[in-house]
């Protein structure tokens, strides 16, 4: 199981190229299975998701090409036949935005069959509003031996108003409404920049979509959809995680190829703790050289604060002068990281939802165990500012959602590594010769 090592104290100097965002890949690759024809997506992260997503789409029958050569990161997807409507449990097991095939599934082949995902580190993460939203666009469903079955001869356009704001549910039955029959009017949809180009593609595909990215959504469902040809937006997380980075570091980083857009709430919050920023066009420069001021942060859904980043605000909190508040309200268990912080000094308290980090402690290196994706991410940004030699360990869950990121940190002045196993198995001995 890889690690990775990371000696803390280089301040991050220099460029950072971001991906393509792997929260807006995902549904578009599902999207590809409304068409019999050819998809093919541009700027796509070579992360370990879009891995599997290939898979899921492969073992239901769809040809998936999936390249990241120098000139492009691009996957073409062929849904001509889907002999197997299916996301099993294993596949899904392990990457829980599998349920976005749901939608598409049902409003393309009539049926579907996907696993219920379970929960995860974060949270319950459960899909009740995918369902409701799925039976009152006329599917019949039924969960039975941990599997949603879900059938309709054709979808009928509905009104549908979301209980809460959820993301991939957004995505999931966008995605069913573009083929029903009728009008579909989604009302509290989420309004994430992911969601909007992801109607981006599927309007290039033919669908009637009108106000992706406001809170709601009118679809005229049509007949069929065809093959189009698409460019993923920036992942602003990963945007977010390197601004966060270069300011932790007390660096002069300038992160390109983001949509500053898309980081309103990210901006304003470190600009109160006194970060610096120069924004362009499709970059921000951020100047470490102020030091840095509490602030207490609310994670809320898009334009607020994202969850997303929780993990790394509290990496930099702790490094803050004061004391800041933070409070995760969309996910119950969204402070994993805390007490692996904890462990390489900061001083956090966790008071259910609420966490009180009270900063100006030096942090040290240790070895730490990485529990979700952006809890990794958080402990990246802590041991790049720790004293000594920190050790990462499952750091497969950061390959999840950050592509590349050692060999990104070491063009900027880190000292990082990916290892194997820290503490090789002993050899075998050397078989005897066998006479
Ligand atoms: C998406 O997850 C993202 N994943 C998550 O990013 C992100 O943290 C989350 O949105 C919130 O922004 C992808 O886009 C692939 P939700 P999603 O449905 O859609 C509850 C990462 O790190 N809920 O918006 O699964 C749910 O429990 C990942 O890249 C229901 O109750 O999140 C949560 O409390 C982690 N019933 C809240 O809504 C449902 O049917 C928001 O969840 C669905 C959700």
């Amino acid at each position: 199981m890889d690690k990775l090592v990371i000696r803390g104290g280089n301040p991050l100097l220099g460029t950072v190229r971001i991906s393509g965002a792997k929260n807006a890949a995902l549904p578009c690759m599902a999207a590809a299975l409304l068409t019999d024809e050819p998809v093919i997506l541009e700027n796509i992260p070579q992360v370990r998701d879009i891995e599997t997503t290939r898979k899921l789409l492969a073992a239901m029958g769809a040809e998936v090409e999936l390249g990241y050569g120098r000139a492009h990161h691009r996957t073409t997807i062929c849904a001509r036949t889907l002999a197997a409507p299916e996301a099993s449990y294993e596949l899904v097991k392990t990457m829980r935005a599998s349920t976005l095939v749901l939608g598409p599934l049902v409003a393309r082949c009539g049926r579907a069959r996907v696993s219920l995902p379970g929960g995860c580190a974060i949270g319950a993460r459960p899909i009740d509003l995918h369902i409701k939203g799925l039976e009152r666009l006329g599917a019949k469903i039924t969960q039975e031996h941990g599997y949603v079955e879900a059938t309709a001869d054709r979808l009928k356009g509905a009104e549908i108003v979301f209980d809460k704001i959820t993301v991939t549910g957004t995505e999931d039955l966008l995605m069913a409404a573009t083929l029903a029959d009728g009008e579909t009017v989604m009302q509290n949809c989420a309004r994430e920049p992911e969601v909007a180009d992801l109607a981006a593609l599927l309007n290039a595909m033919g669908a009637r979509i009108q106000g992706a990215g406001t809170s709601t959504i009118r679809v005229k469902g049509v007949a069929q959809l065809h093959g189009a040809r698409h460019r993923i937006i920036p992942d602003r997380i990963e945007a977010g995680t390197f601004i966060v980075a270069g300011a932790l570091t007390g660096g002069d980083l300038n992160v390109a190829g983001c949509d500053p857009a898309h980081l309103t709430a990210i901006l304003q919050k470190l600009a109160e703790t006194g970060v610096k920023t120069a924004v362009k066009a499709d970059s921000v420069r951020v100047m470490g050289d102020q030091p840095l001021q509490a602030a207490d942060m609310n994670t809320e859904e898009y334009p607020g604060f994202p969850t997303d980043m929780q993990a790394q605000y509290m990496a930099l909190a702790t490094q803050a002068e004061g004391t800041s508040i933070v409070v995760e309200n969309i996910f119950e268990n969204r402070f994993m990281h805390a007490q692996e912080l904890v462990r390489m000094g900061a001083n956090i308290k966790i008071e259910g939802r609420r966490a009180i980090v009270r900063g100006g402690t030096p942090l040290s290196a240790a070895a730490v165990l990485a529990s979700d994706l952006r809890a990794s991410a958080s402990l990246v940004l802590a041991a790049l500012v720790a004293d000594g030699e920190t050790i990462i360990d499952r750091v497969y869950h950061l390959d999840r959602g950050y592509e590349n990121i050692e060999e990104k940190l070491k063009l900027v002045g880190a000292e990082i590594r990916r290892v194997g196993d820290i503490f090789p198995k002993r050899a075998a001995a050397p078989a005897r010769n066998s006479v």
